[in-house]
């Protein structure tokens, strides 16, 4: 029996999905004569039934494309703003499911991601994943798709500023983005040789980044790279941010969550410019003139990697063989030049963060860059 495959991108986009699209599309079609169709807009699309036809025509010159042909967005099937309310429109999306006659629906997504695929899983659809971001933050699997591509996008960040950073005698201060988690910082900082690199895994003293960058001026080093993520918090903010989260993760009331949500939104937004505040604390504490760059969006755009596209392809084919035999209900992971499928409960609703005694924040001490603690 012919098996009908559907298939969106969800969250934030990131190179390296259109390979995946291309490695699942060619394997299903070509190799195992399955069928297709693809979903616009992630969840959203598939709710307002958006298709797109997956056929040779459309697989083919897209590997090497950045960002998604399917379109993307960050909806949730169980909280999707629709006319000004926001609603739990599963049913909606089980109905479509089924009107597709659909054996399967194949979701390439991050940590968010997961979770929605899981939910939808509980209420009895086929679904498989594929982990991409490029936070690098989906557990259980050796690495994301995107993570390669925006690693060497941030080290030619930090590798261009350091002469600019070099000729003024300024501290540059580089946010790199990760939210929650540091990978891509810690990854693209010790590449790109800053000469601090602060994660939300660590929270930092600013004294101490300051200290690190006065030893260096004593040296005759008059200017010092910082890369930051995103989410970087100092040690004064963390108990509050940390109190914040826990509330809302034990809300048991409708208004109590409300509340407790009101509260993170603040000190989230509190947080929005701690880079440029770091800038300036610096700028006082050591004397050195400082400036900020934040790489943003541009870490997300353009040309997948290589390795970013072989993983891909690897993972969306890996992909195809399951569905095959029938395996549904997992993700499929990156495990050395292997692939493994791992089951979506044990993914869902948890992050991959930088452990403390992680080999690369050894590396990162080793080589005398202050880690802010
Ligand atoms: O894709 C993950 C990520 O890059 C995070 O690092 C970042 O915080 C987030 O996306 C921002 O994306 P958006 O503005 O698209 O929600």
């Amino acid at each position: 029996m012919t098996k009908y495959i559907g298939i969106l991108t969800s969250g934030g986009d990131c190179p390296g999905l259109n390979a995946a699209i291309r490695g699942v599309g060619k394997a299903a079609l070509g190799f195992y004569g399955m069928q297709l169709i693809g979903f616009r807009d992630g969840f959203r699309g598939f709710m307002e039934n958006r298709t797109m036809e997956l056929d040779g025509d459309m697989l083919s010159g897209i590997l090497t494309q950045g960002g998604t042909i399917l379109g993307t967005s960050r909806d949730k099937p169980h909280r999707m703003p629709v006319g000004g309310k926001v609603i739990d429109v599963t049913d909606v999306i089980v109905d479509n499911y089924h009107t597709h006659h659909l054996d399967v629906l194949v979701c390439l997504g991050g940590g968010g991601t997961q979770k929605n695929a899981y939910r939808l899983a509980q209420r009895g659809l086929n679904i498989i994943t594929l982990p991409k971001t490029i936070d690098n933050d989906v557990i259980l699997t050796d690495v994301t798709f995107g993570f390669d591509t925006a690693l060497s996008v941030a080290t030619e960040a930090v590798d261009r500023l350091h002469s600019t950073a070099h000729s003024h005698h300024r501290i540059i201060v580089v946010e790199i983005m990760g939210n929650k988690v540091g990978w891509l910082a810690l990854g693209a900082g010790i590449a790109g040789g800053a000469d601090a690199i602060l994660i939300p895994e660590i929270p930092y003293d600013v004294e101490r980044v300051a200290d690190a960058i006065r030893s260096r001026s004593h040296k005759g080093k008059r200017f010092s790279l910082v890369a930051v993520a995103e989410g970087a918090i100092a040690k004064q903010d963390v108990l509050a941010l940390r109190a914040a989260e826990g509330k809302v993760a034990k809300a048991k009331t409708r208004a109590a969550q409300v509340s407790a949500e009101a509260e993170l939104d603040q000190r989230e937004a509190q947080h929005a410019g701690n880079t440029m505040r770091l800038a300036k604390q610096l700028e006082k504490l050591t004397g050195l003139e400082s400036r900020v760059t934040i790489l943003g969006y541009l870490q997300r755009g353009g040309t997948p990697s290589a390795a970013d596209r072989l993983l891909a392809t690897r993972l969306g084919t890996a992909c195809t063989d399951l569905i095959s035999k029938g395996r549904y209900g997992v993700m499929v992971a990156a495990r050395g030049d292997d692939t493994k499928a791992v089951p979506l409960e044990d993914v869902a609703r948890k992050l991959k963060f930088v452990p403390p005694d992680h080999s690369w924040v050894a590396t990162a001490r080793r080589v005398g860059t202050c880690l802010g603690d």
